[in-house]
């Protein structure tokens, strides 16, 4: 029996500079797609995956990220006197005490903010979601990491294949033996230059790490960008651990991008039954078809 992934760690200490003025007063991973922010889908692809107990790892001027997840009093009220139906508000219920958030107090890189969560992931292996990825599958993408995990245990990324020139925006893994969905990784770099990397599979955004991860950070020295990479510590573990990729079978939409945004946003609700006619008259307009 593996120890079960109980926890989940979503890195949101990032300013969002990309999106700015849009980000200015508001986190980043609050922007909606259609009418759910960002994070909610990687919490409730978490969920999915029967992962309870969420962390983010927050900065200053992320408070509606954890007021997002809370109970809304004023709102709540008004909408029961006024017998509305409250099943939008669903997803935003966690178990109380299913949300443990600590600051990252300086921006020093994905590594030293997963390093952040040490106290509260403890000693178990724990998932972690970037919500800017944003994974669309049935099942989810952290269930299909959780479903090979039972099977191979150690640690697992989710990695996709990607055009050679735009692999320097990402991690790259060296891929190994492959078996189905389940890739041996032998190797991990941090944004290499295309004529550098190992491959064109990509590191897409979803983790199951050993708590071992957490003492590798420790001592973990700044890469790319002059940040500590997650990347890197990573790299340090294989072949001391397990170590296999994930092939996600679904849809990927880069939501740290601008145009990825808006692919998400109509892809997403071209497949929703409530918005998929509207929408697919809305753009074939706008096209001119
Ligand atoms: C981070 C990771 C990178 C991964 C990427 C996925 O990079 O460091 O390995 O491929 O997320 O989006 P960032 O986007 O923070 O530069």
């Amino acid at each position: 029996m593996r120890k079960p992934i109980r926890k989940a760690v979503f890195p949101v200490a990032g300013l969002g500079t990309r999106f700015l003025p849009a980000t200015k007063a508001i986190p980043k991973e609050m922007l909606p797609v259609i009418d759910r922010p960002l994070i909610q889908y990687a919490v409730d692809e978490a969920r999915e995956a029967g992962i309870e107990q969420m962390i983010f790892v927050t900065g200053r001027g992320k408070t509606a990220l954890i007021d997002h997840f809370d109970m809304a009093f004023e709102l709540e009220t008004t909408m029961r006197d006024r017998a509305k139906d409250m099943e939008a508000l669903e997803p935003t219920r966690l178990r109380p005490g299913n949300l443990a958030t600590v600051r990252q107090q300086v921006p020093l890189g994905l590594g030293h903010a997963i390093w952040c969560a040490r106290g509260i992931v403890g000693e178990e292996p724990f998932a972690i979601l970037l919500p800017d990825e944003l994974m669309i599958g049935s099942p989810g993408c952290m269930k299909q990491m959780v479903a090979a995990y039972e099977e191979v245990g150690g640690n697992l990324i989710s990695v996709l294949e990607v055009p050679r020139e735009e692999v320097s925006s990402y991690g790259v893994i060296t891929p190994g033996a492959r078996d189905g969905a389940l890739t041996e990784v032998k190797g991990l770099v941090e944004k290499p230059k295309a004529e550098d990397a190992p491959s064109n599979l990509i590191v897409s955004g979803r983790y199951i790490l050993q708590p071992e991860v957490m003492r590798t950070l420790e001592g973990q020295e700044k890469g790319a960008g002059g940040e500590i990479q997650l990347t890197d510590a990573m790299a340090r573990m294989i072949g001391s651990q397990p170590f296999h990729a994930v092939t996600f079978a679904g849809k990927r939409y880069d939501c740290g991008s601008k145009a990825g945004f808006v692919e998400a946003t109509l892809a997403i609700a071209l497949e929703r039954d409530d918005l998929r006619d509207e929408v697919r008259k809305i753009a074939r307009r706008l096209l001119g078809d």
